[in-house]
């Protein structure tokens, strides 16, 4: 299921906001939206993840609801809203339109469900036929995912079928307890196998080495995938586990070195445990297929960049396409790192209620990217004068007036600044050609 349009009508500051990703029967996978703050991003994410809710909740029971859309969402001075999505899926096209009239007032425009429920029917027909049926995984990661719920006891016995793989996946957060329960109880049963195998062993006359061999090829695959993702988005870190003393805990090793998951820094964490929770989702929705991690999904990530080194941000798309091939996934950031660095990124711009598509950012530097897509000064205004009106007395050859503005530049920048040396070698050139010409 992939998301091909969408469209909202007078929800939060947006009077009429329509993107598209899909072209020539394409539909782009990575998707990234800028823009300054209060443009509208959060907006764009919120109301994707609203949408797609109702397909949870209808897919769970068809009377269901999902998320109705808040009166606070409605734009000021409009007495209604609405949010249209246009998915592709099974290679046809399904819309549904969620509407909300602010009290005693009268909708512009009708919540019509036919196409989800067409949709919906299918999956359905496809569950009653079929247990090991596939359902796309569909998550949101709001800006404020950071706090992890660290629990400390596990509380619930989970019974892990395809649709509890829905449980909390739109509500913005990053459901850190589930996945640890889940971790423990999948490793639990797969710890089970390898005793049973260890005992069918007994009375047979095999070599030690040959049974280990067999044992530690016991893998659930559920934690296979887990396990995968994890170290293909972060080759640094393997065999994440549960580990039960001094008290339960999830560890994991990095470049080698054995760490309790809560040592891992704020940064690490939220990755680990976001690609974690991606991947436990595909594991658990996709159970037929050899590799869930190719399994599809749509993924909302609400400021991409939290918490993330510049290292990091610069491969988050990339790797996240690598560990997760076929899921679509929709992003807001400030970073220019984020847009710079993977080919097949569609990049929009927000500005003043419209959304610019920009252009190819692939293998820009920063500041370029800064300039271009983002429209902010490299450096400070003040600096940047300074620095624009040395360029001109060094192009109008006035030795003086260029003496004298790298004085001024040097208030502000230290001796061994780039500019400084940059300038101070311009100076130099221009004495020599001056005293050329002489
Ligand atoms: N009901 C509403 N009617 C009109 N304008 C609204 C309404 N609700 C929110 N807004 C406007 O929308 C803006 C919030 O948009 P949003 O949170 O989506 O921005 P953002 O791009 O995510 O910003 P940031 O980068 O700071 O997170 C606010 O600045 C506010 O002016
Ligand atoms: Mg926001």
């Amino acid at each position: 299921m992939k998301i091909k349009s969408f469209k909202i009508e007078n929800i939060g500051k947006f009077s009429d906001l329509e993107i598209n990703f899909s072209k020539n029967d394409h539909i782009d996978n990575h998707i990234v939206i800028i823009g300054n703050n209060g443009s509208g991003k959060t907006t764009i994410l919120e109301s994707i993840a609203l949408s797609l809710s109702w397909f949870v909740a209808k897919v769970k029971s068809a009377k269901s609801s999902g998320t109705a859309i808040q009166e606070l969402k409605v734009k000021n001075d409009s007495p209604s809203g609405n949010i249209q999505i246009v998915v592709n899926n099974y290679d046809k096209d399904f819309s549904w339109t969620l509407a909300k009239a602010k009290r005693g007032r009268k909708n512009g425009t009708r919540t019509n469900l036919d196409g989800l429920n067409k949709l919906v029917d299918i999956y359905r027909t496809n569950y009653t036929n079929n247990d090991f049926t596939s359902f796309p995984v569909l998550t949101y990661y709001d800006a404020n995912r950071g706090v992890l719920d660290i629990p400390l006891r596990i509380r619930t016995k989970h019974n892990f079928e395809q649709l509890d793989g829905y449980h909390n996946s739109l509500k913005g957060i990053v459901d850190y307890r589930t996945f640890f329960e889940w971790f423990r109880q999948r490793e639990d049963e797969e710890n089970e196998d390898k005793i049973k195998l260890l005992d069918s062993f007994k009375t047979k006359n095999v070599a030690d080495s040959k049974i280990l061999a067999q044992v530690n090829k016991v893998a659930d695959k559920q934690l296979d995938c887990v396990r995968k993702a994890i170290s293909t988005f972060l080759p640094e870190f393997s065999n994440i586990r549960v580990e039960r003393k001094p008290r339960l805990h999830l560890a994991v090793n990095k470049n080698g070195k054995k760490l309790n998951l809560e040592q891992l820094s704020q940064g690490e964490k939220l990755t680990m445990a976001m690609v974690g929770d991606i991947a436990r989702r595909l594991s658990i929705q996709y159970p037929s297929l050899t590799n869930p991690l190719n399994g599809e999904g749509i993924i909302l990530i609400d400021e991409a960049e939290l918490h993330m080194h510049p290292k990091w941000q610069r491969k988050l798309v990339k790797r996240l396409n690598e560990t997760f091939p076929k899921c679509q996934f929709i992003y807001s950031t400030h970073s220019p790192l984020l847009i710079s660095d993977f080919k097949d990124v569609k990049c929009y711009s927000l500005n003043d209620e419209l959304l610019i598509p920009v252009n190819q950012l692939y293998g820009l530097d920063v500041n370029q990217v800064l300039l271009e897509a983002m429209d902010t000064n490299i450096r400070n205004v003040e600096v940047q004068a300074i620095v624009d009106d040395f360029r001109d007395s060094i192009s109008s050859k006035n030795i003086n007036k260029a003496n004298q503005l790298l004085k001024n530049l040097n208030e502000h920048l230290p001796e061994n600044h780039i500019e400084m040396i940059k300038s101070r070698l311009l100076i130099k050139k221009l004495h020599i050609a001056n005293e050329k010409n002489q």
